[in-house]
């Protein structure tokens, strides 16, 4: 469905990220692997995609950092000839009340979250404009629907993944070029270990069970796809009915 394509992810060392990667892959997609600490897991992540027969290539981008994604996207278009499909994913937590959050809690999460997807997009601009072609899809939370509870500052980034979205979706649209978020809700990764045993928090949940990666990852390739050409400015939740 993506074969010959050239897709970026960001965060793909681990959890949803890793399961879109090797998605992509399964979907004939070329992957670029991006990861901020986790060099082995991003590498064997590469090792498994490129078991799919693609091309597939891990890359150290710590997505805060404007100067870090200017140079790994120049890098990735140089290697892969250009990109097709940006995955926004890279997200952290830094879980406090309002009350006890420091500010350095508070820049963090924004700064990976929000500008870290803000900064890959400028990066990859000019590529989406030159190709007239292009899917930019940017993963949400409920959270950034719903709010929550000692996620001031995570909810905050992830509701302004929607309003960068819809923004971009609308200044792209006349080149072709989709924008698209996933709003996931508990979904099982690192970073929701502690969840897993919360049965109140299950009894939350419609479906009454966390969602799998691999769920979230097929949601992306239905987004990545020409399939979904139609679909743009659009968040997408996928929770249980936890959010409805
Ligand atoms: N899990 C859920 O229930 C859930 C629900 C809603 C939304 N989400 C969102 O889904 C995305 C993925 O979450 P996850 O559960 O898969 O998280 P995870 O298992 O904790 O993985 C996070 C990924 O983000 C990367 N990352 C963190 N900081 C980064 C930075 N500054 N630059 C580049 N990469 C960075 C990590 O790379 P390293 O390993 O290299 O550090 C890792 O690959 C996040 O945006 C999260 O907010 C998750």
């Amino acid at each position: 469905m993506l074969k010959g394509k050239n897709a970026v992810i960001t965060g793909a060392s681990r959890g949803i990220g890793r399961a879109i990667a090797l998605k992509f892959a399964e979907n004939g997609a070329n992957v670029a692997i991006l990861y901020n600490g986790s060099k082995d897991k991003a590498e064997k992540v590469a090792q498994e995609a490129a078991a799919f027969g693609v091309k597939a290539k891990a890359y150290a981008c710590n997505v805060a950092l404007a100067d870090a994604c200017k140079e790994t996207v120049s890098e990735i278009i140089k290697d892969f000839d250009g990109i097709d499909i940006l995955v926004n994913n890279a997200g952290i937590t830094r879980d406090k009340l309002a009350l006890q959050m420091d500010e350095n809690d508070f820049d963090a999460v924004i700064a990976t979250n929000l500008k870290g997807a803000f900064h890959m997009i400028q990066c990859c601009y000019r590529n989406f404009m030159k190709k007239k072609y292009g899917k930019i899809i940017n993963i949400s939370s409920v959270s950034g629907i719903m709010g929550n509870a000692g996620q001031a500052n995570y909810s905050a980034s992830k509701a302004g993944i929607i309003g960068l979205t819809k923004t971009i979706a609308k200044e792209l649209a006349g080149r072709h070029v989709c924008c698209n978020a996933i709003a996931p809700g508990f979904i099982e990764t690192d970073m929701t270990e502690s969840f897993k045993e919360n049965e109140e928090l299950l009894h939350m949940i419609p479906l009454k069970r966390m969602g799998k990666a691999e769920e979230v990852a097929a949601l992306a390739v239905f987004l990545a796809d020409d399939v979904s050409d139609y679909i743009t400015g659009e968040v997408i939740r996928i929770d249980g009915g936890l959010a409805m």
